[in-house]
């Protein structure tokens, strides 16, 4: 076990988060609001890139800005740290951000401790989906879980409505070479990200350490109801298309499936547009989204199936039609049991209280375990509070991790 000075590591992982969550690294001051091609993501990551090259890093992104530094030669093994840096649109100052932060301070005791174990860094491109919609796409451009028509066509700006090829070129950036980035994990034998737990369990039990041995899968869709917009005063309750009322349907019966479905499923309506919005006017049309999660697959799948009828059901019934585009669906996954142990050996090591977990909430780290052994660590988070401004998580916790992880790459090494 490493001899690390933790309040050292607590003080520098506290300055990194203060810097980062201050003005000029976020878009407004009421959140961390932050994503892909914007200047407080650009900022950021250039902050990234001067830690990592005071440490001896050669730092690079690929084609559409994923940011990757390492302290060996392309083609030479190295062991993978990190997480994501952009925010949720409403998010706080932890979600990601703690991860990449603490993959630097693994880096930074690997050079001051002389250990000389050879890493590479990487931060994700657009984890949250805050600048496309589309959750994990850097990493799912990464495993080429994406097609070019998705890039070039589908994937769109929710702030402008253009394309992600048009937004990346203007960055900088060469889509057109998107293929490429899947170079990035070729090195690596094995990849560890650090996060904040975003549940309760382990300030509920008292761990500060959570091991994650599986991620729960999901699927993420949208409805479209087309109704038909009318006065909201002058037109009789029998005469209305009103498609508000599919989805107020909609919304009941997915927490009624998700919570007979059990084994860990949730179902969430968190988007919800109403077209025209207006106090006196029916509406014409409505979108919401579904995001339906679980550890186990066919559990949340099925509810997926069933919520999708179920709307086109309710929908006919009242006369109207409703549509269900898919978004797109992760499996559940399972995490490598030799780095879990190997984390779990060094977590014992410590004497400080830690537990074996799900995560609940999706992570890029879902789409490097398909070509790299992979596993997760998490640290409490205050009230399991997350994707919200008032998420808080400790350094003291990032800084144990950071010392777990890297006792465990040098084991493993
Ligand atoms: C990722 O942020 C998620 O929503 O799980
Ligand atoms: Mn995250
Ligand atoms: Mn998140």
């Amino acid at each position: 076990m490493t001899a690390i000075d933790r309040e050292r590591s607590t003080a520098r992982i506290a300055g990194d988060l203060e810097t980062l969550s201050g003005p000029g690294y976020t878009l407004t001051h009421e959140a961390i609001r932050r994503y892909a091609y914007t200047p407080p993501y650009r900022r950021t990551l250039d902050y990234f890139t001067r830690e990592l090259e005071a440490l001896g890093f050669t730092v690079t992104e690929d084609p559409v800005g994923t940011l990757v530094a390492r302290n060996r030669p392309p083609g030479e093994p190295v062991f993978g740290v990190g997480s994501h840096c952009d925010s949720n649109r409403n998010g706080g100052r932890y979600d990601g951000t703690m991860g990449v932060v603490t993959a630097l301070e693994v880096c930074r005791l690997n050079e001051e401790h002389g250990l000389g174990l050879p890493l590479q860094l990487i931060s994700f491109l657009e984890e949250e989906g805050s600048g496309f919609g589309q959750m994990l796409l850097g990493s799912r451009i990464m495993l080429q879980r994406v097609t070019e028509e998705d890039l070039r066509e589908r994937f769109r700006a929710l702030d402008d409505g253009r394309s992600f090829w048009e937004h990346a070129e203007e960055a900088g950036y060469e889509p057109a070479r998107w293929r490429e980035s899947s170079r990035v994990l070729d090195d690596l034998t094995g990849w560890i990200e650090m996060h904040i737990e975003q549940a309760r369990v382990l300030q509920d039990t008292g761990n500060r350490i959570g091991l994650v041995h599986a991620i729960a899968g999901y699927v993420h869709a949208d409805v479209h109801v087309e109704g038909r917009g009318d006065h909201a005063g002058a037109t009789p309750m029998d005469l209305r298309l009103d498609p508000t009322t599919v989805l107020a349907e909609t919304v009941l019966e997915l927490e009624r499936l998700a919570v007979a479905a059990g084994r860990g499923t949730v179902g969430t309506v968190g988007e919800i547009e109403v077209d025209p919005g207006l106090i006196n006017a029916i509406a014409s049309r409505v979108r919401f989204s579904l995001d339906i999660r679980g550890p186990e697959d066919d559990a949340y799948r099925g509810v997926a199936t069933a919520i999708g009828s179920f709307a086109q059901e309710a929908a006919r019934r009242r006369g109207m039609e409703a549509r269900v585009t898919e978004r797109q669906t992760l499996p559940a996954t399972p995490l490598d049991t030799r780095i879990v142990g190997a984390l779990e050996e060094a977590a014992r090591a410590t004497g400080e209280p830690f537990m074996r977990m799900h995560s609940g909430a999706a992570h890029d780290t879902m789409c490097v375990a398909e070509r790299v052994p992979s596993a997760m660590v998490f640290v409490p988070c205050k009230d399991g509070i997350s994707h919200h401004p008032a998420e808080e998580a400790r350094p003291a916790d990032a800084a144990l991790a950071a010392g777990i992880i890297l006792d465990a790459i040098a084991a493993l090494s």
